[in-house]
């Protein structure tokens, strides 16, 4: 087995519940602004990928250096060890980003990186010709910010946030990655019952069925390293074994979803099925101002429409008003709601236990998060 620097990348705001996933998986890591640092086998190469359910990817970092000019960022490319990564045959576009740095010219790094890959593998590989690329993928990326470049290889393929089950969604769906971490970020266990008001396409209810059984999130997905003939196809079968044996099928859960939006409440089923919740997932057409329950210590996550679009604010303010009455009467649960709305706690009508930043994409919005009651503990009872 090798040695693999790995960076799993992570949207803003998010980095320290992948951080906590990464060492959950029983790697050491660092972290900085959107990325999380490890190193690890190949093994670490699948479990990252199928397991980890907030990062945006799995990246394998070939090399990092101080690169000035077109000739360093050249000559240092070139003296990676990518004969160790790329067989004769890789597929190896170049993608690039720079921030902050003098190679500011994207297409011109992505052109030199590209040219010392192949000089380097012309070399190792003892050819003259070109390389016709027709075997497996392996994007390069280059990224440079302050004059520091990091070369990755891309191991993920498509984002983890496609899980494979959203055949449909609504006008604004949440990113799985971003969904997953919103439950990760409650106070919700298996055990307790759970509401997402304004379910769309469910991606809210999915992620927390998958959580609460412990599915590893990209069970049902292949990845590009798959493809790689350094990543035995046992390394593939062992995650996915270990993925099976700890998944908790039999783990009862009371997840509900309901949305004003019968075509929503559809769609959330559809998803449901693909995501093998057919009989665990209950979805129901219903306005938030009417959700009553006698359940106690339950979790509500809900991402309401933010009422950025002309003529939508006041319906959604008056909208957030109503939630609030009916959320009040539930007090031994906890309620944690998005938005981008600023005055969200003034139309709601109670300030929020706690707030917590998160970016939707580019937007900006806020965690508003209101703590229920403590549940009751066994011996309580006993007195
Ligand atoms: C931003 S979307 C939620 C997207 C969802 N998280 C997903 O991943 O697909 C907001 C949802 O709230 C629903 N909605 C709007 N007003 C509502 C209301 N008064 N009661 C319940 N649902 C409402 C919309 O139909 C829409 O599906």
């Amino acid at each position: 087995m090798g040695n693999y620097q790995l960076i799993a990348t992570a949207a803003m705001g998010l980095e320290a519940l992948v951080a906590k996933e990464v060492r959950a998986l029983g790697y050491d890591c660092e972290v900085e602004n959107g990325k999380i640092t490890y190193s690890g086998d190949e093994s670490a190469i699948a479990r990252s990928n199928l397991w980890l359910r907030t990062a945006d990817r799995i990246k394998i970092k070939v090399g990092e250096f101080k690169a000035y000019t077109f000739d360093e960022l050249f000559e240092k490319t070139k003296a990676l060890p990518w004969e160790k990564y790329l067989p004769e045959d890789a597929e190896f576009p170049v993608i690039g980003k720079s921030v902050k740095s003098k190679l500011f010219s994207v297409s011109d790094c992505q052109a030199i990186v590209k040219k010392a890959v192949v000089e380097r593998m012309k070399k190792q590989y003892k050819r003259d010709s070109w390389f016709e690329e027709t075997g497996a993928l392996y994007r390069i990326e280059v990224a440079l910010l302050k004059d520091v470049a990091t070369i990755t290889i891309d191991a993920s393929g498509q984002g983890l946030h496609k899980r494979g089950y959203r055949s449909d969604q609504g006008e604004a769906p949440l990113k799985e990655t971003l969904a997953a971490a919103l439950v990760l970020l409650t106070n919700w266990k298996a055990d307790r019952p759970f509401i997402d008001p304004f379910c769309g396409s469910g991606t809210i209810p999915i992620e927390a069925a998958m959580i609460g059984q412990n599915i590893a999130p990209g069970f049902n997905r292949e990845f590009v390293s798959e493809g790689w003939n350094w990543i035995s196809p046992k390394v593939w079968d062992d995650a996915r074994i270990e993925a099976e044996d700890m998944a908790k099928y039999d783990q009862p859960l009371d997840i509900m979803g309901t949305d004003i939006d019968h075509r929503m409440v559809k769609i959330a089923q559809e998803n449901a099925v693909e995501a093998g919740f057919a009989d665990i997932l209950h979805f129901k057409q219903m306005q938030v101002r009417d959700i009553t329950t006698t359940k106690e210590y339950g979790v509500i996550i809900g991402n309401p429409p933010y009422g950025e679009r002309l003529g939508e604010k006041k319906a959604v303010e008056q909208m957030y008003k109503e939630m609030g009455q009916a959320f009040n009467k539930l007090d031994t649960w906890s309620k944690y709601i998005l938005t981008s709305n600023e005055d969200f706690e003034q139309f709601y009508g109670k300030p929020a236990t706690k707030k917590r930043k998160l970016f939707n994409g580019f937007i900006r919005t806020d965690l508003y998060q209101y703590w229920g009651k403590k549940p009751p503990r066994q011996n309580d009872f006993e007195k």
